[in-house]
């Protein structure tokens, strides 16, 4: 697929005329954002929704200052898992009863890993990407020493396609949507009609790709998933990510991590552990309330996005970005690691950089912020729901100007931080 933005590459004017005629452009308001900022980096920790604001006033102020403990009933406090899960589902695809919002990601990936791998008593083998985000290799790792036996098998150290790692040992296989560091978007559908002919299941890791690109968990057939809400869910710092167990597993899938959450009975406090009924079972302790209260506003505005204008603006943001740095940066040292196939590329991009560290702290004093991720990658994520043509189009003309005048060598761009 080629997408075709060559009026775009001649001058920031015709980049104007794009963000007035974007349908996506009011969107930008429901979005608090600092003046003249560019916010990269929508893909590690999405901007906060003003109504969030609202929400936690009304969380903090009025639910936990004054109706104190009655809130779990008054407020909805007990249910939130449910009833976030529920806003969630049309946004990945899911039909209704079928996703949770509980904990973090890793852990998520620690109970849906562990069920799959429970469903397949009789095989011993799980199969993932060696570029990974590394929670889902520690986690898979984790899982293991559970069971006695168990192996990995890795796409690009040992075997160069899903096929290759397949076959009748393989219990589950574990991949992400968008790969974290270079953006390359994987074939789920395809890679899970794989699994199932191998007679495996399918876990996804959706932390990439969820609010940003088309998800169809029910229709791909996927198994399991998991995703976090605090990137292109805008659902703040830290905030809890959810998971999804297909229908025709809850009942016979088991959560490893069994807590009086996921209890058929949790007040009655009995002694021995019963799961209760569809996908509650998959949660295990009290849940941060504040934070599911900060995350609702996100993802009443995901779920009232269009997904497919949502996916048309994030593929011509990403190529608009690709084709100025290509035409501006071309003589110093950065090279595209993202998918130059826009089907096949998320929704950001990334351009290795032997000074990328530097070039990034550049960019981020002159109030554009993107990320690192070591040895070499400068990440750049574009969100379409406030981003604009002309913020694409100053953004490459800053990498352009820090390259030229090689502003990233300053002291002051050197300092490592513990968070890149
Ligand atoms: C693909 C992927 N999985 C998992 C995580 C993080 O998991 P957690 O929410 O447990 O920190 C990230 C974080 O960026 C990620 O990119």
């Amino acid at each position: 697929m080629t997408i075709n933005i060559s009026a775009l590459l001649e001058s920031r004017t015709a980049c104007e005329k794009e963000d007035a005629a974007d349908p996506l452009r009011n969107w930008r308001a429901a979005f608090h954002l600092p003046q003249g900022l560019i916010y990269l980096d929508g893909n590690s920790l999405g901007p906060m929704p003003k109504k969030a604001l609202e929400q936690l006033d009304q969380a903090v102020r009025h639910e936990w200052a004054e109706e104190l403990i009655t809130s779990w009933i008054k407020a909805g406090w007990w249910e939130l898992p449910e009833t976030l899960g529920e806003l969630i589902a049309p946004v990945v695809g899911a039909a209704s009863g079928q996703v949770i919002v509980s904990d973090s990601t890793s852990l998520n990936l620690f109970k849906t890993v562990h069920a799959a791998l429970g469903l397949r008593p009789e095989r011993t083998v799980i199969v993932s990407e060696a570029d990974s985000f590394p929670t889902d290799l520690y986690i898979q790792e984790g899982v293991s020493t559970t069971r006695k036996n168990i192996q990995r098998r890795l796409l690009g150290l040992d075997g160069n396609s899903l096929e290759e790692l397949l076959d009748d040992h393989v219990a589950v296989v574990s991949f992400s949507h968008v790969n974290y560091r270079t953006g390359e978007l994987f074939p789920i559908e395809e890679l899970v009609k794989k699994t199932h002919e191998a007679g495996a299941l399918f876990v996804l890791d959706t932390c990439h790709s969820a609010g940003v690109l088309p998800v169809e968990l029910d229709q791909w057939g996927v198994d399991f998933a998991v995703g976090c809400t605090y990137k292109y869910l805008n659902g703040g710092p830290g905030s809890p990510a959810f998971l999804y167990v297909a229908k025709r597993h809850q009942q016979a899938a088991v959560n490893p991590l069994s807590g009086w959450w996921g209890h058929a009975r949790p007040f009655a406090f009995e002694k021995d552990f019963q799961a209760a009924e569809g996908i509650r079972r998959f949660l295990t302790g009290s849940q941060p309330v504040l934070s599911l209260r900060g995350l609702q506003a996100g993802l009443e505005i995901a779920q009232a996005a269009d997904p497919q204008q949502v996916r048309k603006k994030s593929q011509r943001l990403t190529q608009l970005f690709i084709e100025l740095v290509e035409n501006r940066c071309g003589e110093f040292d950065v090279s595209l690691q993202s998918p130059t196939d826009p089907e096949k590329r998320g929704s950001q991009v990334a351009f290795l950089c032997l000074n990328g560290f530097s070039v990034i702290q550049a960019l981020i004093a002159r109030n554009i912020i993107a990320d690192f991720r070591a040895p070499g990658i400068m990440r750049f994520g574009f969100a379409p729901l406030y981003l604009r043509y002309t913020d694409v189009w100053d953004a490459a003309e800053a990498l352009a100007d820090v390259l030229k005048t090689e502003e990233w060598r300053e002291e002051r761009f050197q300092q490592k931080h513990e968070v890149t």
